[in-house]
């Protein structure tokens, strides 16, 4: 067990519950100060799997909020039109005037304009999704070069003095423009797996894809790692599947596993990720675990 780990253990342990996220902040980093290094240069990462329910988002918002607790500046795009990242993250109604993902990508908005601060954890900003994305696949159908749109707002945003450490995409259930658009605009994918029979299946087809995507539209996007999820080692058959995945895939599986846990179920509704809803969990330390493993595969991805 590396040294972040067992401070980490003992770090969430003592952090409290509370709202305030000074405190919440001062627990994870006693020392006062921030404890993540920042990547060389911004992290962009797509977070994918067109099989649903997999923990894509779960995935996202935690991590996105370990890091930005960690000292970090963290932005999540949400892609999928179901909002489910905006909502965990305080945003599910938004203000009348509040631009999102649908106006950037169909109206040429810029990333910047469309920002909002999570409320708990001021380093995590959030680009959020509208209801108006339900129908933005069939929008942008029609134009030429659809598969850049979200590369090139990502582009401009960093190249217009706004800063940032990592950005997380969530990206939908299925294999269609928002996620092509994701895994275009990324340097790097990370995809979450659930350990059950038939994953590798559709793992298949998703590698498939990122292949097709690497040759054709972006040549530099790298495997960050398969990051098994909702595991139940207790089981047999929990345990055979992840055995048979890391089999497969070897060295691109993170170390780190998820276990199903009812508080990482839980957060959602309060609109808070995991590290401030409840931070002595297991949910919390295994994120916690995933963000210092995420930024220590900077060098190897
Ligand atoms: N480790 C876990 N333990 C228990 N419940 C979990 C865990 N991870 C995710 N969940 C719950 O499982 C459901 C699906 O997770 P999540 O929304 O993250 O998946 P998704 O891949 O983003 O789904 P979709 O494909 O619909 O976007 C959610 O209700 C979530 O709260
Ligand atoms: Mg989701």
């Amino acid at each position: 067990m590396s040294k972040h780990r067992l401070a980490d253990a003992d770090m969430v342990e003592q952090a409290d519950s509370g709202t305030d996220s000074g405190a919440t902040r001062r627990s994870l980093n006693p020392s006062g100060t921030d404890t993540l290094p920042a990547p060389e240069k911004p992290r962009v990462i797509a977070v994918a799997n067109q099989k649903g329910g997999v923990g894509k988002t779960t995935t996202v918002v935690n991590l996105a909020a370990a890091l930005a607790l960690g000292g970090l500046k963290v932005l999540v795009i949400d892609a999928d039109q179901q909002g489910n990242a905006s909502s965990s993250l305080g945003f599910r109604h938004l203000a009348e005037d509040q631009l999102s993902l649908y106006e950037v990508m169909t109206e040429g908005a810029a990333l910047r304009d469309a920002l909002v601060q999570n409320e708990k954890i001021p380093n995590l900003w959030v680009v959020p999704a509208s209801m108006n994305m339900a129908g933005i696949e069939l929008e942008l159908n029609e134009r030429t070069n659809f598969q850049q749109i979200l590369a090139d707002a990502v582009h401009q945003l960093l190249n217009s003095g706004e800063h940032f450490d990592y950005i997380f995409i969530d990206s939908p259930p299925s294999l269609g423009i928002m996620t092509v658009n994701a895994l275009v605009a990324a340097q790097e994918v990370l995809v979450p797996l659930q350990a059950e029979y038939l994953a590798l299946e559709g793992l298949t087809q998703l590698t498939k894809t990122i292949d097709m995507l690497v040759i054709r539209l972006n040549p530099d996007l790298r495997f960050t790692g398969i990051l098994p999820t909702m595991v139940t080692t207790n089981t047999l058959l929990g345990k055979g599947v992840l055995e048979e995945v890391r089999a497969y895939y070897g060295n691109i599986v993170m170390e780190t596993i998820i276990p199903r846990n009812v508080a990482l179920a839980e957060a959602p509704s309060h609109e808070e990720s995991i590290l401030t809803y409840q931070p002595a969990s297991k949910g919390a330390k295994c994120y916690l675990d995933a963000a210092y493993e995420l930024v220590s595969r900077e060098e190897k991805s």
